[in-house]
């Protein structure tokens, strides 16, 4: 076995979200692991730079400012990047969105902003995309979508928390990763990954009292490190995952064996 297993050279990668947190975590894993150019995308320009400012030495990044909760931001990464390459070998679905409220005052308009990026959103880029993606594909090793997901959609949900709409958008991101890996089987593989608490905007709330004292009560005894993600991102893009799809695989230092 070599270690050709793990290697993304000559890959291009689309990382959605990919101005800060998880989206940099996996956008730095894969460009670690040698993909030839990752393509950055979310709402902030400014952001998405500093992202790829501080990614460059690591590869060729660039960035598209697009709002991916509609088919108008949708259409215009997609038309960017059918400018740009003849074939994309891996698209990480990663932009999300949350909203907590009591239940009594939880606003109709949170489950719009919640599910058009988190659900809406994967299903309009990854169809946007498929063309491209299946110019990447060979049967040996297929073009990837890789959807985040969150142990939130996997899990019983905590008592207290209020991101009634969140827990629901992922877990229909799970099951819209089954239900694509089987529409495009084999040309292109459909896995979803689910983190457990990683420190990010989102989070940062959560977090507020402490990372380490959080993560001493979690089964590993930590919250997750950008490695977790990294690793994780980059064995569902190599060759080494190439039998695997439909797949939703928590990294979560155990999580999801509680309750
Ligand atoms: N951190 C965790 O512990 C954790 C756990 C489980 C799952 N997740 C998931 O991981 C993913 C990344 O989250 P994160 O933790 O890194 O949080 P984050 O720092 O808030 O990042 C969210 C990313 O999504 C982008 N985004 C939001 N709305 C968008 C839109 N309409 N169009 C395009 N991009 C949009 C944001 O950029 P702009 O605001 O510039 O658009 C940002 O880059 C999400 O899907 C989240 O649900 C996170």
């Amino acid at each position: 076995m070599g270690t050709e297993l793990f290697d993304l050279e000559g890959k291009v990668a689309v990382v959605t979200g990919g101005g800060r947190g998880i989206g940099v975590m996996i956008a730095r894993g894969l460009l670690e692991a040698g993909a030839a150019k990752v393509y950055l995308a979310s709402r902030k320009t400014a952001e998405l730079e500093a992202a790829a400012e501080q990614l460059r030495p690591l590869g060729a990044v660039e960035t598209v400012t697009a709002d991916l909760s509609s088919s108008t931001g949708v259409e215009v990464l997609a038309s960017h990047l059918a400018g740009q390459e003849e074939a994309l070998h891996l698209l990480f679905n990663n932009a999300g969105a949350t909203w907590g409220a009591p239940l009594e005052e939880f606003p109709e308009s949170a489950w719009d902003k919640v599910y058009s990026v988190n659900v809406k959103g994967v299903f309009l880029l990854t169809r946007a995309l498929l063309p491209l993606l299946r110019a990447a594909s060979t049967p040996e090793d297929p073009a990837r979508v890789i959807n985040t997901g969150s142990i939130d959609g996997l899990r019983p949900p905590v008592r207290g928390m209020n991101n009634f709409s969140y827990t629901a958008s992922k877990s229909a991101v799970h099951m819209l990763t089954r239900h694509l890996a089987a529409e495009f089987a084999p040309d292109v593989l459909v896995n979803a990954i689910a983190p457990g608490l990683f420190e990010s905007k989102m989070t940062s709330g959560l977090l507020a009292g402490g990372a380490e004292s959080i993560g001493a009560h979690l089964p590993l005894g930590r919250i997750g490190r950008p490695e977790d993600i990294a690793g994780l991102s980059v064995f569902l893009s190599a060759r080494a995952s190439a039998y695997i799809t439909g797949a939703v695989i928590p990294v979560d230092g155990g999580v999801s064996t509680l309750h």
